[in-house]
C-alpha cells in the first residue's frame, strides 16, 4: 500500500457541489440528460479539471472523454477509472458524477504527491450510461467494450427521433478517435451503492463482487380504439385494462422470485391518450434483474406467458419484444482483491456485495479485468433528486479507489 497518498476529501466534496450546479432541480437533485446542452456543460467543466490537472484529453466517436495522466512507461496499457455525468430526469448529485471526479481526484492527489505511476492513469466519462434518454444504458462503454457496434450506437433515437450521432455532433463531442479496440490494463470504477445494504450494515466501504443480470423488453399491447359513451363495456378491447393487467404481472413475478429479483415497469405510453376515446394501443418497458442467469429465464418463461394469457382474455394481440441484455457478470479476482485490500489497509469497515444496478464496469469487464467500489447512499435511494451521500464516506471510496489504482499501475499484468 501506498501509505504516504491520501486523496483531498474537501476537494472532492467541493468538486461534486460545483458539478452539482449544472443541471441543478428544485429538489436538490440533477436533471442533465445524456447529450443535453447541460451534459455538454458538465463535459466542459470536467475536461478543463483534468487540464489544469495536466492530463491530455482524446474524445472517441462515442462521445466517450479520456483524460489520461502519463505513466513512467507511457505504453504499457493504462489503467481506466470513471463512470459517466448523464443523470436520469429526476436524477442526483452522486450517480456516475461521484466515479467521474473521484477517479479525478486521485489524478490530482497523485500529483499533489508528486507520484508517478508505472503505467498509465485515464479518467473515463462514458456517454449515456443512464439510457434515459438514448435506451439502452451503458451505451458508450457497451461499444467500446465491442458489445455494440459503432453504427447501433450512433443511431440510437431518443424520444423525438434525434440519434446519438445527431447530439454528439451538435454539441461538439462527437471526437475522432476509434471507440474501444485498445488494451485496458484495469477498470476501476467507484459509485454509490444506490441501494440499503452498506447502510444497514454500517460498512463504509462496498467491495463489489460483481453485478446482476438485467433483461429488459418492450412490450406493445394492442386493442380497438372505440367511443368510450356508446360502447357497451362488453364489447370493447381496451388495450389500457390489458396493459394494467401485464404490469400487474409483471410486479408479481418480482414477488414471487424473492428475496433477489427486481420487475419494473418504468415508462408506458397510452394512444391515443384521450380522455372520451377507449385505448388503442399500450407500450410499456419491462425491466428484470436477478443475480442468477437461470432465474431470469424463469422469469422471462413467466412474463411471456402472462402476456400472451391475458391479451388472449381480454381479445387484445401482445407483442413482447426483449430489448436488451446482459447476464450477471462476475469482476476480476484480482481487481476485486486490490479494492478488498485498499480497503482493509486503510481500516474502512467493509464488505463484499453485488451490484444491483447496471453500471459502465459491467461491458468493461468483458474486455479489462474490472472491479467496482461502493459507499453508502442515504437510506439507499437512487434515481432520486434526494440522492444523498457522505462526504467522508465519498472520500473513503475515493481513497480505496486511488489504493487500487496505484497498486494495478505500479504491478502492471505484462
Ligand atoms: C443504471 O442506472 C441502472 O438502471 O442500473
Ligand atoms: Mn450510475
Ligand atoms: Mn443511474
Amino acid at each position: 500500500m501506498a501509505t504516504n497518498l491520501k486523496i483531498d476529501g474537501d476537494r472532492l466534496w467541493r468538486s461534486l457541489m460545483e458539478m452539482a450546479k449544472i443541471g441543478a432541480t428544485e429538489k436538490g437533485g440533477n436533471c442533465r440528460l445524456a447529450l443535453s446542452d447541460l451534459d455538454r456543460e458538465g463535459r466542459q467543466l470536467f475536461i478543463g479539471w483534468a487540464q489544469q490537472a495536466g492530463c491530455t484529453i482524446g474524445v472517441d466517436r462515442m462521445g466517450n472523454i479520456f483524460a489520461r495522466r502519463a505513466g513512467r512507461n507511457d505504453a504499457l496499457p493504462p489503467v481506466l477509472t470513471g463512470s459517466h455525468l448523464d443523470t436520469q430526469p429526476t436524477g442526483g448529485r452522486f450517480d456516475g458524477v461521484f466515479g467521474v471526479l473521484a477517479g479525478l481526484e486521485v489524478v490530482r492527489s497523485l500529483n499533489d504527491a508528486g507520484f508517478e505511476t508505472e503505467a498509465p492513469i485515464e479518467v473515463v466519462v462514458w456517454t449515456n450510461e443512464e439510457g434515459s434518454r438514448f435506451p439502452p444504458p451503458m451505451i458508450g462503454s457497451g461499444v467500446f467494450a465491442g458489445v455494440f457496434d459503432l453504427a447501433y450506437g450512433l443511431d440510437r433515437p431518443d424520444l423525438e427521433g434525434k440519434t446519438i450521432g445527431q447530439e454528439l455532433a451538435r454539441i461538439g463531442f462527437a471526437g475522432d478517435r476509434p471507440c474501444g479496440g485498445r488494451p485496458v490494463g484495469a477498470y476501476f470504477e467507484a459509485h454509490i451503492e444506490q441501494g440499503p445494504i452498506l447502510e444497514a450494515e454500517a460498512k463504509t466501504v462496498g467491495v463489489v463482487t460483481g453485478a446482476q443480470g438485467q433483461r429488459w423488453y418492450e412490450i406493445t399491447v394492442t386493442g380497438q380504439e372505440a367511443h368510450a359513451g356508446p360502447t357497451p363495456m362488453t364489447r370493447r378491447r381496451d388495450a389500457l385494462v390489458g396493459a394494467a393487467r401485464m404490469i400487474d404481472a409483471v410486479n408479481r413475478i418480482g414477488h414471487d422470485h424473492a428475496p433477489y429479483a427486481c420487475a419494473t415497469v418504468g415508462f408506458a405510453q397510452v394512444s391515443p391518450n384521450s380522455r372520451n376515446t377507449i385505448p388503442g394501443k399500450v407500450f410499456f418497458t419491462v425491466d428484470f434483474r436477478h443475480p442468477a442467469d437461470a432465474t431470469l429465464s424463469a422469469m422471462d418463461r413467466v412474463l411471456r406467458d402472462d402476456c400472451a394469457r391475458i391479451a388472449a382474455a381480454s381479445g387484445l394481440e401482445v407483442d413482447v419484444k426483449e430489448f436488451w441484455y446482459f447476464p450477471p457478470t462476475p469482476f476480476d479476482h484480482d481487481c476485486v482483491a486490490a479494492v478488498r485490500g485498499a480497503a482493509a489497509g486503510a481500516g474502512y469497515p467493509h464488505m463484499d456485495i453485488i451490484s444491483g444496478a447496471g453500471h459502465d464496469a459491467v461491458y468493461m469487464a468483458r474486455v479489462a479485468p474490472t472491479a467496482m467500489v461502493f459507499v453508502p447512499c442515504e437510506n439507499g435511494i437512487s434515481h432520486n433528486e434526494v440522492e444523498n451521500a457522505r462526504p467522508e464516506d465519498l472520500a473513503a471510496g475515493c481513497d480505496v479507489l486511488l489504493q487500487a489504482i496505484v497498486a494495478r499501475a505500479n504491478a502492471p499484468v505484462r
